[in-house]
């Protein structure tokens, strides 16, 4: 894993290199996997734009409460993992596959973006996975990854107020929530004028 912090050839020296290195968050203070009872979150791979776009990228109802909207081609897939392995190059956001371990499938994905001290954390699982309980599985995972990290000391989500399946995956997975947002979030497939969400956290 490439943990480490930030270098710059050109950057501080000796004391004042030590001292911003207190203040420096890792590049990736998390794991590139983490295995649950059913499920494994890796970093993507080029190769999972076809399983992920035929499993719920090109699906409308898996989008609707989502920022973006279903793809209309695999391409649309193809730059979307791009977007996520320059992602992981980059340090943030770390978007997870969620994979069926017994075939290393992508049967949905879990992201988390690094915002100093706290982790926000997005998500989506393919409809024929639905009611199983994997989701909440997959966030209780990388939210226990993300509070044993030195430097994190809250996960949060975001999502519509009308998102049940989401507001409940979030109850699940011990978070509570911490109020309503108005006039927050831009869910274009319900309504183009940004919607109420409710914000839940999980602390340390
Ligand atoms: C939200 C989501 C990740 C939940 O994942 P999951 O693994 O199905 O979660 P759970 O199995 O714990 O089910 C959570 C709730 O979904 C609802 N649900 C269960 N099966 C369902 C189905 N077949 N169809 C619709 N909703 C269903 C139930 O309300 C359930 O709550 P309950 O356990 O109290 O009955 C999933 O529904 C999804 O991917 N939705 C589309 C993307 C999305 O909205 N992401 C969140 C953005 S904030």
């Amino acid at each position: 894993m490439a943990e480490g912090l930030r270098s710059d050839a050109a950057g501080p020296v000796g004391r004042d290199r030590q001292i911003m290195a207190l203040y420096i968050v890792p590049m990736h203070p998390l794991p590139e996997q983490i295995d649950t009872r059913r499920l494994r979150l890796r970093r993507p791979e080029p190769a999972d734009a076809e399983v992920i776009y035929a499993a719920y990228a090109q699906d409308p109802l898996v989008c609707r409460y989502l920022a973006w909207s279903s793809h209309e081609s695999v391409a649309v897939t193809h730059g979307f993992i791009a977007e996520c392995l320059a992602g992981w190059a980059a340090g943030t956001p770390l978007p997870y596959v969620i994979a069926d371990p017994r075939t290393n499938a992508a049967i949905g994905m879990i992201e988390a973006r690094i915002r100093s001290t706290t982790i926000d954390i997005g998500y989506v699982l393919a409809r024929s996975r639905w009611g199983g309980g994997l989701m909440p599985e997959a966030i209780e995972a990388l939210a226990g990854a993300s509070l044993t990290c030195p430097a994190i000391f809250r996960v949060q989500a975001i999502c519509d107020v009308e998102n049940h399946a989401s507001i409940r995956a979030l109850e699940k997975s011990g978070f509570t929530r911490e109020g309503r947002l108005e006039r927050y979030g831009i869910h274009p497939n319900v309504s183009p004028e940004p919607r109420a969400v409710f914000m839940y956290a999980r602390v340390r």
